[in-house]
């Protein structure tokens, strides 16, 4: 049986006060949720102590948003393993669109902060997908095969979760059709060599077609921005049919 998880990608949103203020309202609304249905945040790092000590007993699940790969050193500006283990964090999402769009990610780096996330035991989120012109041009299957055969060199398919985001439904509104984003990720399940990694759609997911996207065979859950800062529709989200 694959995993279901629902993560939330909080991104460069909510203080410190704000996340907490999230945590209070969003506990009561998941305490009924299915118990197959693993529940993360991925929040900021200056969120992840306060949060860890709030959510402590509780079935929700912390992730960061980066890792690097050295376990410390001069890298200014960067966080390392071992300070996200300390304080409790299970997950970390690597190699978003907007990272490797803004700030030079590439396959490579992608691949080593995997590795470095495996080895401190936090299960990471890799994520992966086509740009709109990607898509148009026909090389959906060719840019996504790429990118997976380049980002998991070495890495440990018994620890890995994959979200399939396609660059052009991220924060548009414009989801990807849900038989489609079930097309990919089998495409996806086809390259990886353990069949059960759980792999997730990401993109304008939100309350209203989150039944929709569970539906579908290959999709084992759903990677949320902007939808997962309200607690409400996060919960909705979560607690899907
Ligand atoms: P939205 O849900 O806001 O489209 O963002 C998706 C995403 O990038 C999650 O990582």
């Amino acid at each position: 049986m694959r995993k279901i998880i629902i993560a939330g990608n909080w991104k460069m949103y909510k203080t410190q006060a704000e996340a907490l203020e999230f945590v209070q309202t969003f506990k009561s609304k998941v305490d009924n949720t299915n118990e197959s249905r693993e529940i993360v945040l991925c929040a900021p790092f200056t969120t992840l102590g306060a949060m860890s000590k709030n959510l402590h007993g509780s079935r929700i699940r912390l992730g960061a948003q980066n890792i690097h790969w050295e376990d410390a050193g001069a890298y200014t500006g960067e966080i390392a393993g071992p300070m996200l283990t300390e304080i409790g964090v299970n997950y970390v999402i690597i190699g978003h669109s907007e990272r490797r769009q803004y700030f030079g990610e590439t396959d490579e780096t992608v691949n080593l902060r995997l590795l470095a996330a495996q080895k401190h035991g936090l299960i990471p989120i890799l994520c992966v997908g086509e740009s709109k012109s990607q898509r148009d041009a026909g090389e959906t299957e060719k840019i996504i095969i790429n990118q997976l055969k380049r980002d998991l060199v070495d890495v440990d398919q018994n620890n890995l979760v994959i979200a399939y985001e396609p660059i052009w439904a991220i924060g548009t509104g414009d989801t990807c059709e849900s038989t489609e984003a079930n097309r990919v990720i089998g495409l996806i399940r086809e390259q990886l060599t353990n069949k059960n990694v759980p792999i997730q759609y990401g993109g304008s997911v939100k309350p209203n077609n989150i039944d929709e996207i569970m539906k579908q065979s290959e999709i084992d859950g759903a990677l949320v921005g902007g939808a997962s800062l309200d607690p409400a529709d996060f919960a909705s989200i979560v607690n899907y049919q």
